[in-house]
């Protein structure tokens, strides 16, 4: 029989699966699998769907957030990723989505509907200043940013650079073909990386494969 397994504060593993404990019980984001355990329900974050759980499924062991955190997730979409997190920081938590389509937002607006600890923006976020008026007095604890940009680490680079404090935490997902469609993978990925060493002390590069072709999650701290 399985069992519950905490990996980290929020995120537990469950017969080989990654899994956070549901905030909203009953209900399913995505299509996710759901799970009981000593009266609980837990959702299964299924590494395909997500860059944050395929990092996690390939030896990223911290996420450094935790019940009451605060969250700038660039690239919401329509909230795969963020339903886990928005269970992982919990009723005190807040998670600001930023997505530059309509269209996903639609759907984004809806989760934040039940989930209350979600704070949709529709905006692009190589603009960053354009936003701070729904950041103002909050203290962002981890950045993520998913977007399938070519200047993703410019993005990422923005952003902390007005939101993120001192020694909090990034994770920028890179997509190595958004970015050039010849040199390796792997030289993409580096020459990103290099791109936030000034301003980040880069902590791992974890390889996504076989989650996602040619994606790297870069796990850094800001110095
Ligand atoms: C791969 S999807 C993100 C999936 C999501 N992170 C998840 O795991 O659930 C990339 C998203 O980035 C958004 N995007 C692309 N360029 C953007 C920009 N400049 N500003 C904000 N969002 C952007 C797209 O609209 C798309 O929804």
């Amino acid at each position: 029989m399985s069992q519950v397994r905490q990996l980290m504060e929020g995120i537990y593993s469950i017969g080989g699966s990654i899994a956070t404990q549901n905030m909203v019980e009953g209900k399913q984001v995505y299509g996710e699998q759901l799970a009981h355990f000593d009266g609980k329900e837990y959702r299964l974050w299924n590494p395909n769907r997500s860059k944050v759980a395929a990092a996690i499924k390939n030896g990223l062991r911290e996420l450094h957030i935790g019940k009451g955190s605060r969250i700038l997730y660039l690239g919401a979409a329509e909230g795969t990723t963020i339903s886990h997190l928005s269970d992982v920081v919990r009723e005190k938590g807040t998670i600001f989505g930023v997505d530059i389509s309509a269209r996903s937002m639609r759907k984004f607006i809806y989760l934040c509907e039940q989930r209350k600890n979600l704070v949709p923006i529709l905006a692009d976020a190589s603009q960053p200043n354009l936003y701070k008026e729904y950041l103002s007095g909050f203290t962002i604890d981890a950045l993520f940013q998913d977007v399938s940009q070519k200047n993703q680490a410019e993005i990422f680079l923005k952003n902390a650079r007005i939101y993120l404090k001192r020694d909090a935490y990034g994770f920028l997902s890179l997509k190595a073909r958004s970015i050039n469609a010849t040199d390796p993978a792997e030289k993409i990925i580096n020459a990103e990386a290099k791109k936030l060493e000034n301003e980040f002390e880069i902590l791992e590069i974890i390889n996504l494969h076989p989650y996602e072709k040619e994606h790297a999650m870069i796990y850094c701290k800001k110095k």
